[in-house]
């Protein structure tokens, strides 16, 4: 029997049925509310709010649950390949060998970018955010790439573009790296996999010989797998929003990456690394920096800490804690800021402020640490999230465009500006 739940207003009760997901989440089908009652719900933040079905990412916050098609990120990230993983998000299934070798196939026969589009990098200055340029790099790919962007593109061009998507931001990313140090732009090799390609064009140049280390692969592997998706986060509803009124799928990324750049979201890597920088040149009193995250009046907050969803320690940021000592023991090195935050962790765990909120540290708590280690500069952490998303968000624009379900994103407001007033001109005023 369907359970339903009542709605009394005034001496009216509404009825609206509840409905339940695979993992028993359940919620309130309001689809009708304002159709019946002619009120709408307000939900700042969208805290409560469920903007669609999906069958892509189930977590559960007070668990410190996380599992992509049903599979455990922790069993992703130690068995699986990042290739894996974007195929298993978007395709929806774990590819045999054959599925597999095609798909990696098509990362090498894509990751050129068009030889024009490197114009457009000398446009910009050297030392600019590289998100910046990601973001406008993915925008401008449907100018350079006119035959992806369709209205209705059949199932084998969105095969297509989602491959030349996957293999390009990567090219794009390093580029954008090489252009804000000002080094000459370094190509993809055709017999270098996914992580080695990126790390390769990256940091070598002709002037000197790069190694690519295991341990930075499999790292870097193990990062992107974590970052893949995330359900409904700020970022993959902004590709929701973008795409439910067609934009093409180069617009709702680069509204992506736009949405994930803020310090609240994707960002927080960058401001992780930047805070334990500033507690060590402040001399390391971590209580201090404690108490400013606990004092109302100060607008310092602990980054890397806290989550809309998890109650509970992140999964994500379990193992990437575990990455991030095996990596700086293997490539012998001591990073001063890994001391800081183990502290500041403990410090905030047995703080009554952050047991009672249950604020834990999230993903990028320590990525930042082994972003580092691996030689990544601080501003390109970003970067590295949104190459990460990447496959989440395009699966969830591939779920939403194939969901008959889906309407234009359009929320409602309570209005609370002035009432209907006559216009003054401009010599009374
Ligand atoms: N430091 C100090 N206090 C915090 C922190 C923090 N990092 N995070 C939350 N709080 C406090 C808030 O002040 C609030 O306290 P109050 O109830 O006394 O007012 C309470 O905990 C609840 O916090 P909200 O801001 O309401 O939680 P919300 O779900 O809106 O925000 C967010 C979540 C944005 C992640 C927040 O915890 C934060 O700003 N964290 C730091 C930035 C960060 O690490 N972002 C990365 C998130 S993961 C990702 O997007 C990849």
């Amino acid at each position: 029997m369907t359970k339903t739940a009542k709605l009394i207003i005034d001496d009216k009760t509404y009825e609206f049925s509840i409905i339940t997901g695979t993992e028993n989440e359940s919620g309130i089908d309001i689809t009708n509310l304002r159709q019946l009652t002619g009120l709408i719900t307000l939900d700042n933040g969208y805290g409560n709010t469920g903007s669609c079905r999906s069958a892509i990412t189930f977590l559960d916050g007070e668990k410190g649950i996380l599992r992509y098609r049903g599979i455990p990120i922790e069993e992703l990230a130690e068995k699986c390949s990042f290739i894996e993983t974007a195929y298993l998000l978007v395709y929806g299934h774990l590819p045999s060998l054959k599925e597999l070798d095609r798909f990696s196939q098509g990362f090498s026969d894509n990751a050129m970018i068009h030889e024009d589009m490197k114009h457009f990098f000398e446009g910009y200055k050297s030392g600019g955010h590289p998100m910046g340029l990601l973001s406008a790099m993915v925008g401008s790919l449907a100018a350079y790439y006119p035959e992806l962007i369709k209205p209705h593109p059949s199932t084998a061009e969105i095969d297509i573009m989602i491959v030349e998507l996957l293999s390009k931001v990567r090219t794009i990313a390093a580029f954008a790296y090489k252009k804000s140090i000002g080094e000459p732009y370094v190509y993809p090799r055709h017999d270098l996999r996914y992580i080695p390609n990126f790390l390769n064009m990256m940091f070598s140049s002709p002037a000197k010989h790069y190694e690519i280390r295991p341990e930075a692969v499999d790292a870097l592997q193990c990062l992107l797998i974590l970052h893949a998706d995330h359900e409904q986060n700020c970022s993959t509803s902004t590709v929701r929003m973008v795409g439910s009124s067609k934009a093409n799928l180069f617009a709702c990324l680069s509204a992506a990456i736009n949405a994930l750049w803020g310090p609240l979201h994707g960002g927080a890597n960058q401001s992780v690394i930047e805070m334990l920088e500033m507690i060590r040149k402040d001399g390391g009193d971590i209580k201090k920096y404690v108490a400013k995250a606990k004092n109302k009046e100060d607008t310092f907050r602990l980054m890397g800490f806290g989550h809309r969803v998890y109650k509970n320690y992140d999964p994500r940021a379990k193992i990437i804690k575990e990455k991030v000592d095996a990596l700086l023991k293997a490539l012998n090195l001591h990073d001063p800021l890994l001391d800081i935050a183990i502290e500041l962790e403990q410090i905030a765990l047995s703080d009554p402020y952050f047991i009672e909120r249950k604020l834990f540290p999230n993903v990028d708590f320590y990525s930042g640490i082994a972003y580092k280690a691996i030689g990544i500069p601080v501003n390109m952490f970003p970067v590295m999230f949104a190459i990460g998303r990447l496959p989440g968000w395009i699966a969830h624009w591939k779920e939403m465009t194939e969901d008959p379900a889906t309407r234009i994103g359009r929320p409602r407001q309570i209005y609370t500006g002035l009432l209907k007033r006559d216009y003054i001109p401009i010599e009374q005023r």
